[in-house]
């Protein structure tokens, strides 16, 4: 990449990777033929579908739509190899067990964000009747009866929800989940459901009810846009200035990260075809904290340390839903010029006017958006390697950016 030329033009926002991950996993729910659409042509997906697969259902991928043939018995297990490969297969959980009363789940081990535990999954689903077993790095998982029962969770995690959710639809009776996430994902989901056949009501709040029902029949559905997609844009026009419309975004969905963008004097309005954004002058710095949904997300801090390494001003950056990890970009971009220092859970940014290419490493799918966005306000060439990692996430970061005046190319 080479940096210094502004972006123009208009860029398609595609389905959620969080929301579809999840929405796959929710086919386990009911036998038959589902249909999703919008769904993003990412390593993730593929290595979802392969999941479903390994179980015994059949995926056919028709450009952004996916179908999905699932038998009246799959195999109830999630392997080391694929869970190794993606954590979030442990989605695969809830409605395994809300279908077939087992499962056998591959034990997610650590990753470049820390040790990120799945003990709120594992309480809620006891709550619900299910007797747990660990052994040889795998969960074996059986609820001769899932029952209805008032689950509280302890921190919004967006994981616990979601298998809570989908192991809940089919139990006895009624759940309440408490202090439930709120992300639009959820939402998603939980519409879904709903039109599977399910009983869920107090959506986007934080209290979920389920009344839960015999059974469920197959649906067809639109992913909802990415709001992390459609803010890595964002990040990347505030860096390399311009004008850019997002088609198909949702300004409802991202308030929080628009709020800390128009503050940063980026000019953001909702237009009828999704959302317009032009940079007018150098941006300004601003304090940002990540949260739980509505507030800013995690996985925007990335791209947004990156445009606030080029803002007029100092930033305090605050990571608050990750115990570790989440920086190791920042090494990365102080290579470029960046001036960041990190103190625990904080960063202090110090905007510089330019930053330098030079060759870096992308070490998971934000981490590597973020470069590639600094990138575009580098004098010089970046070359960002391990670029695989952004794959996981983005269906092709390189050609998008190209469209709209780029300077970039894949090798
Ligand atoms: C999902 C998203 C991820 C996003 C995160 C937070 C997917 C595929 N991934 O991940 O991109 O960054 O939400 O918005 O949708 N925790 C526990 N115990 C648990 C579960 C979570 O302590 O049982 C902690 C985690 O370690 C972390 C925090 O809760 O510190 C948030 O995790 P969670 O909301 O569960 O994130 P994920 O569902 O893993």
């Amino acid at each position: 990449m080479r940096g210094g030329r502004q972006l123009e033009g208009e860029l398609p926002i595609v389905g959620a990777k969080n929301s579809a991950l999840k929405l796959l996993a929710a086919t386990l729910l009911a036998p038959g033929r589902h249909r999703l659409h919008s769904v993003p042509t990412i390593t993730d997906v593929g290595i979802m579908c392969r999941l479903l697969e390994a179980m015994g259902a059949t995926t056919t991928v028709d450009g952004s739509s996916v179908s999905i043939d699932v038998p009246e018995q799959v195999d109830p297990q999630a392997p080391y190899d694929l869970v190794e490969q993606m954590r979030a297969s442990i989605v695969v959980l809830g409605p395994l067990l809300a279908r077939f009363g087992r499962a056998r789940v591959a034990m997610p081990g650590g990753d470049d964000f820390g040790h990120r535990p799945i003990d709120l999954h594992l309480a809620g689903l006891q709550a619900l009747g299910v007797e747990f077993e660990h052994s040889h790095g795998y969960i074996d998982a059986r609820a001769d009866l899932l029952l209805g029962a008032r689950v509280v969770l302890e921190y919004p995690s967006v994981g616990a929800t979601e298998n809570l959710l989908m192991a809940s639809v089919l139990a006895k009776g009624t759940t309440t989940i408490e202090n439930a996430a709120r992300e639009p994902e959820i939402a998603d989901l939980a519409t879904v459901l709903n039109r599977m056949g399910a009983r869920i009501t107090g959506v986007g709040s934080s209290t979920l009810t389920i009344d839960g029902v015999e059974e469920l029949a197959p649906t067809e559905h639109t992913v909802v846009p990415d709001r992390i997609q459609a803010a890595t844009y964002l990040s990347a026009l505030a860096v390399a200035g311009g004008e850019l419309t997002l088609l198909g975004a949702r300004h409802d969905h991202m308030d929080m990260v628009i709020a800390k963008l128009t503050a940063m004097g980026m000019r953001v309005s909702n237009d009828s075809a999704g959302l317009w954004a032009a940079v007018p002058r150098r941006l300004r710095a601003v304090d940002v904290a990540t949260l739980p949904y509505p507030g800013v997300a995690t996985d925007y801090k990335p791209f947004l340390v990156a445009a606030l390494s080029l803002a007029d001003g100092v930033s305090i950056v605050t990571e608050n839903v990750f115990q570790s990890g989440r920086w190791r970009y920042v090494g990365e971009l102080v290579r470029m010029g960046a001036d960041i220092r990190v103190e625990g859970h904080h960063a202090v940014v110090r905007g510089v006017e330019q930053l330098s290419g030079a060759p870096v490493r992308a070490h998971d799918i934000r981490a590597g958006a973020a470069l590639v966005c600094a990138a575009l306000g580098a004098e010089g060439e970046t070359e960002v390697a391990d670029a695989e990692h952004v794959d996981r996430g983005y269906e092709d970061l390189v050609a998008a950016l190209a469209a709209v005046g780029a300077d970039v190319e894949r090798r």
